[in-house]
C-alpha cells in the first residue's frame, strides 16, 4: 500500500514539472513571437559616433567609407554634418597639390620629402597613358605577365624577354609579357632615355608607360593604372602575374600549378609570399618607414611585391574595391587591404621565395624546378636558369 503511494505520489510530481515546463516553453514561444512579427527601431543610431581619428590615411579612409555609406549619415541634417567631413571634401581637381595637407598632417613639415609628396598627391589616381598596346590581349591570353619596370632597365627587360618572358605559347598555353613604366623626370636627375625607349618599343610592343614620376611611393599609383588597364584593354586574361624586373619566375611552373586548380580556387586565387600580422615600420631609416601621423593599425595579410599570381576575376574585384581604399605608399600592401576589403585573403605558397633560397642551392638547376619566384635575380642569372629548365636533359 505505501509503495503505491509513493509512486502516486512520484507520478504526480514529475506530471507537474512536466506542466511547468510545458507553461514556461509556451510564454517564452509566445513572447518570441509578439517580439519578431514587429520591426523594432532602435531609439538610438546602433552605431558609433562619428569621431574623426588621428592618422592621416586613417582618416581619409574612414570619411571615404563614410561617404559610401549615406546610412551612416542619414541621422544628420545638412548643417549638422560635422566639420570634419566637411571640410575633408576636396573642393577642386585631385590632381592638383592638395596643400591643406601641409596643415592637416601635424608633423607635415618634418616629415621626409617623399611622404610629402605622396601627401600631396595622394588623391590622385589617374594619369595619362603615353605608351599604350592596346590590341596586345586581342587573343585574351592564359597568362599575362605583368613587370614593373623603370626606363633604364632595359637589360633586365631584354633578359625576361629572352627567359622567362617570352611572349607567345608555352606549354601549349599562351602568355603575352607587358612591362610597367612611369617617367623617369628631369627632375629627379634622370638622363633623357625617351628616344631609346621609343626605339624598343617600336621594336617589342611590350611597353605599358604613364605619364607620372616612377617613384618608389608611387607604386600604388602603377597599380591602380595597371588595374584600370586590365579592365579596358586585357579583361580576358584568365590569370595575372605581377611582380618585378629583378626575380625570376618559373613560367613552366606556374603554369602547371594553374593546370592542376579547381574551378572555385582558380576563381578566387591570389597566391604569392604572404606576410601576415605585419605593422608600419616605425624606424626612420628603413626604408618602409611610416610615420604614426599617417597610418596606425596592422596590415591586412598581404603578398610580397616581388611577385604574385591572380585571377582575371581578382583582378576585376580589385579593380572595384581600389576605388574605395586611399592610395597608401607601399604598393603591396595596398594590394592586401583591397584584397580584404573585397572579403579575399592572400593564400600563401612556398614557391614563392622572395627572400631567395639558400646559398648551397643557387646553381642547383633542380632546386628551380619545384619553386615559381626567385628574388632576387640579374639579367644573366635569369638567362642562365631559363636555359638550364628547357634544357631536354634537365632530370630532377
Ligand atoms: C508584446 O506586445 C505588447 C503589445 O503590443 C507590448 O506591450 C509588449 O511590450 C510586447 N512584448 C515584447 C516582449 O515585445
Ligand atoms: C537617428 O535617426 C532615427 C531614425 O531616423 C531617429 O529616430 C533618431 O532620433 C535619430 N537620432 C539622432 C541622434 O538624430
Ligand atoms: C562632398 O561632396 C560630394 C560631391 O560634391 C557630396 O555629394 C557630398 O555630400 C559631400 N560630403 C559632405 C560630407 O559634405
Ligand atoms: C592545348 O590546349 C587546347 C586548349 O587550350 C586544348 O584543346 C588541347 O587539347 C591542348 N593540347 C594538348 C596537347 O594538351
Ligand atoms: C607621384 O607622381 C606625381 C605625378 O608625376 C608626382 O607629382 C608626385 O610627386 C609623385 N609622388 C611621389 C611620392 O613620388
Amino acid at each position: 500500500m505505501a509503495l503505491l503511494r509513493s509512486k502516486l505520489k512520484l507520478m504526480v510530481t514529475v506530471m507537474t514539472i512536466n506542466l511547468f515546463i510545458v507553461i514556461l516553453i509556451f510564454r517564452q514561444s509566445g513572447q518570441d513571437k509578439n517580439g519578431s512579427d514587429k520591426v523594432r527601431v532602435p531609439s538610438k543610431p546602433f552605431w558609433t559616433k562619428l569621431t574623426p581619428v588621428s592618422a592621416y590615411w586613417n582618416l581619409q579612409q574612414q570619411i571615404l567609407d563614410i561617404q559610401n555609406n549615406p546610412i551612416l549619415l542619414s541621422n544628420y541634417s545638412a548643417a549638422e554634418v560635422p566639420d570634419w567631413l566637411i571640410a575633408a571634401n576636396l573642393t577642386s581637381d585631385p590632381c592638383k597639390p592638395n596643400v591643406r595637407v601641409t596643415t592637416q598632417v601635424k608633423d607635415y613639415n618634418s616629415l621626409p620629402d617623399r611622404f610629402k609628396d605622396f601627401l600631396l598627391y595622394m588623391h590622385c589616381r589617374s594619369y595619362p597613358i603615353v605608351v599604350d598596346q592596346p590590341d596586345i590581349c586581342k587573343t585574351p591570353p592564359f597568362l599575362l605577365l605583368a613587370v614593373k619596370s623603370q626606363v633604364s632597365h632595359f637589360d633586365r627587360r631584354q633578359a625576361i624577354r629572352q627567359s622567362w618572358g617570352r611572349a607567345g605559347v608555352l606549354a601549349n598555353r599562351t602568355v603575352v609579357t607587358i612591362f610597367l613604366l612611369g617617367q623617369a623626370t628631369a627632375w629627379d636627375h634622370h638622363p633623357d632615355l625617351s628616344h631609346s625607349l621609343h626605339e624598343e618599343s617600336l621594336r617589342h610592343r611590350d611597353i605599358i608607360q604613364w605619364d607620372y614620376r616612377d617613384s618608389f611611393f608611387n607604386l600604388t599609383v602603377k597599380e591602380v593604372l595597371f588595374l584600370e588597364w586590365i579592365h579596358t584593354r586585357c579583361p580576358g586574361a584568365r590569370f595575372i602575374f605581377k611582380g618585378d624586373d629583378d626575380v625570376f619566375v618559373n613560367t613552366y611552373r606556374i603554369l602547371d600549378f594553374l593546370k592542376g586548380l579547381s574551378a572555385p580556387k582558380a576563381r578566387d586565387l591570389f597566391v604569392g609570399d604572404v606576410i601576415t600580422e605585419a605593422g608600419p615600420h616605425r624606424d626612420k631609416k628603413v626604408k618602409y618607414f611610416i610615420p604614426e601621423s599617417l597610418y596606425v593599425g596592422k596590415y591586412p595579410p598581404y603578398a610580397g611585391g616581388g611577385g604574385y599570381l591572380y585571377s582575371g576575376d581578382v583582378a576585376a574585384l580589385l579593380h572595384r574595391v581600389s576605388q574605395n581604399v586611399v592610395l597608401y605608399p607601399i604598393d603591396d600592401v595596398y594590394t592586401g587591404m583591397c584584397l580584404r576589403k573585397g572579403g579575399l585573403g592572400p593564400e600563401k605558397n612556398k614557391g614563392f621565395r622572395t627572400f631567395d633560397i639558400e646559398e648551397k642551392y643557387r646553381s642547383n638547376p633542380c632546386a628551380y624546378n619545384s619553386l615559381m619566384l626567385v628574388h632576387p635575380r640579374t639579367p644573366q642569372e635569369m638567362i642562365k636558369i631559363w636555359a638550364w629548365l628547357s634544357s631536354p636533359d634537365l632530370n630532377c
